[in-house]
Parts: C-alpha cells; sequence; structure tokens
C-alpha cells in the first residue's frame, strides 16, 4: 500500500484517491539527493502497476491522480543535490542521472494524471521533475529555472530535451544558456506553467479540481491519449497522425467507448467500467 511506504524524503498521503507525494527535505530545499529520487522511485514503479489489468483489486488501484510538490512553502524542489554531486565520479553520476532520467518517464508514461504543485523555487531538477508531468500548477511565488550552466553543468534530468517542448527553442535556448530564473506569471506567459494560483492552499485546490475533472473522464481514453501524445511528441507530423489514427480506431467497440458514445446519446452522464 504506497501510503504506508516507509520515505525517509517523502511525505505521501492518499485523499478522495489522490495521492499526494512532497518532497521532503528542509536542509536543502527539497534537493534531489540519490535518496530522494530513490523514494520516488519507489512509489512512480508501484503506481506503473495501475494500468494492468491485473492490478486490479490492488488497494493502491483506486488511486485517480498523483500531485507532486515540496514541503515547507519555499521551495518545490531546488535541484540536484549539488553537494552530494560533486563527490560523485562519472560512473556514479551517470547512474544517478540514468535513474532520474527513467523516473521521468514513468510519470509521464503513468496511465493517470500526474499534477506538479509547484509553490516555490522549481530549479533545474526541479524545473526538470516539473516537466515531466501533465500540467504544472504554481502558485504565485515559484520561481523557475536551468541555472545548470552557473555551476559548470548542463541540465541532466531531461531539460535539454523537455524544455523546448514546451516553450519552444527560442525561450529554450535562452534558459538555459543564461540561467535565468523566472516568476511564475512569465512561466506561464512562455508556456511552461498551465495555471497559477495565489497561494499554497489554492494552488493545491486547483490541483486536486483538475484531477477529479480528469478522473470523471474514461480511464482508458485518459491513458490511451496520455501515450499518443508522447509518442507523437519524438515523431515527424506524418508518423504522429499514423500513431494517433491507430490509438483512436483502438477505442472503438471498447467498453469506455461503448459506455461514453451511448450516455452522450441518452443524454446522461456515462459510468466508465475503465475496459
Ligand atoms: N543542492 C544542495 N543543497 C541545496 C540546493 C541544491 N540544489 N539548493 C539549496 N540548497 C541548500 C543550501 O545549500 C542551503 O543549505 P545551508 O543552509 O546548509 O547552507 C539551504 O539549502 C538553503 O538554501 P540557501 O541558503 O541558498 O537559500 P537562498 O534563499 O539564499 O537561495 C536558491 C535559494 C536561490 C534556490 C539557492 O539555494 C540556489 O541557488 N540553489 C541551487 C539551485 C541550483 O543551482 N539548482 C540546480 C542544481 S544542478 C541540477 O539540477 C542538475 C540537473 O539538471 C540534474
Amino acid at each position: 500500500h504506497i501510503e504506508n511506504l516507509e520515505c525517509a524524503t517523502l511525505e505521501l498521503e492518499v485523499r478522495d484517491a489522490v495521492l499526494t507525494v512532497r518532497v521532503h527535505r528542509p536542509e536543502a530545499l527539497n534537493a534531489l539527493s540519490p535518496e530522494v529520487i530513490a523514494e520516488l522511485r519507489e512509489v512512480f514503479d508501484l503506481l506503473r502497476s495501475l494500468g494492468r489489468a491485473d492490478a486490479v483489486g490492488d488497494p493502491d488501484w483506486s488511486i485517480r491522480g498523483v500531485i507532486l510538490t515540496g514541503s515547507g512553502g519555499r521551495a518545490f524542489v531546488a535541484g540536484a543535490d549539488i553537494t552530494r554531486m560533486r563527490d560523485m565520479s562519472r560512473e556514479e553520476v551517470r547512474a544517478y542521472t540514468r535513474d532520474a532520467q527513467e523516473l521521468t518517464v514513468w510519470i509521464e508514461t503513468l496511465p493517470v494524471p500526474v499534477v506538479a504543485a509547484v509553490n516555490g523555487f522549481a530549479l533545474g531538477g526541479g524545473c526538470e521533475l516539473a516537466m515531466a508531468c501533465d500540467m504544472i500548477y504554481a502558485s504565485e511565488n515559484a520561481a523557475f529555472g536551468q541555472p545548470e550552466v552557473a555551476l559548470g553543468l548542463i541540465p541532466g534530468f531531461g531539460g535539454c530535451v523537455r524544455l523546448q517542448q514546451y516553450v519552444g527553442i527560442a525561450a529554450a535556448r535562452e534558459l538555459i544558456l543564461t540561467g535565468r530564473r523566472i516568476p511564475a506569471e512569465e512561466a506561464q506567459r512562455i508556456g511552461l506553467v498551465s495555471r497559477v494560483l495565489p497561494d499554497t492552499g489554492a494552488l493545491m485546490g486547483a490541483a486536486r479540481e483538475s484531477i477529479a475533472l480528469v478522473a470523471a473522464q474514461s480511464p482508458t481514453a485518459v491513458a490511451a491519449a496520455k501515450r499518443a501524445i508522447r509518442a507523437a511528441q519524438a515523431l515527424p507530423t506524418d508518423a504522429g497522425l499514423q500513431i494517433e489514427l491507430e490509438a483512436f480506431a483502438d477505442r472503438f467497440g471498447t467498453p469506455d467507448m461503448t459506455e461514453g458514445t451511448a450516455a452522450f446519446v441518452e443524454k446522461r452522464t456515462p459510468r466508465f467500467p475503465g475496459l
């Protein structure tokens, strides 16, 4: 049962079928030490089984969405842990980075929605972790950036790849090369952030509302849409359209599609079997 996992660096809470994962390292603005990465991997690896039919009946099966956030109110995640990283050998840093990159893929490919609720600094690896989520919501005091060049580094947890997907090549180059930190409002203007909320309470409320909205849809369609969007990102237009065509056609005849379209015709709320 996910909620009862023993974690030293994460706070886990399940309420109304939503799992909140709070990175909790008050001494380092929630920086991603190897332990944080290992614990996040443990949580998201368990969550990956949600999409499998053989996991029906598992107590975690009822989880309909995940909110990823930071504890303490000052930071979402201030990046990879610089103090820990500087002593690593190339081999060690390769393993650490591979683990973190794989975690971002697990988040991105989860069948349920993941909302990053950014309530402070989302820098370096923190911004990269947020970008793996389906939506980034931010409080007004949030700040985003990829400051790695100031450390003689470059983004390593997907920043060189995903930032340009979010904001386009011009803004991505500018942000990565200058290392400039931007406030939530600017992050929203350039397309990194979907919504800005006045404070942490409103932020968490909005994240819950969005997950509830998604949870009212067909879960198999949501998972299929996530897969198709991700697959299309890596492909040229024509190949992407082909993926979409197949995934769209695969919906036909599924119990969820039968129920969703029947409910529309009968002017009632659908009750999706999730199949
Ligand atoms: N790693 C380790 N420790 C960190 C940290 C990090 N990324 N960010 C903050 N901390 C620690 C600080 O060292 C400090 O510890 P002490 O109290 O023991 O000195 C504590 O958290 C509080 O931080 P500050 O005193 O610096 O707080 P501030 O308000 O003055 O500044 C900040 C806040 C601007 C976020 C500043 O802490 C900062 O610049 N942090 C580093 C941000 C960064 O460069 N992130 C990228 C990391 S590299 C990376 O992520 C690579 C990758 O892509 C994978």
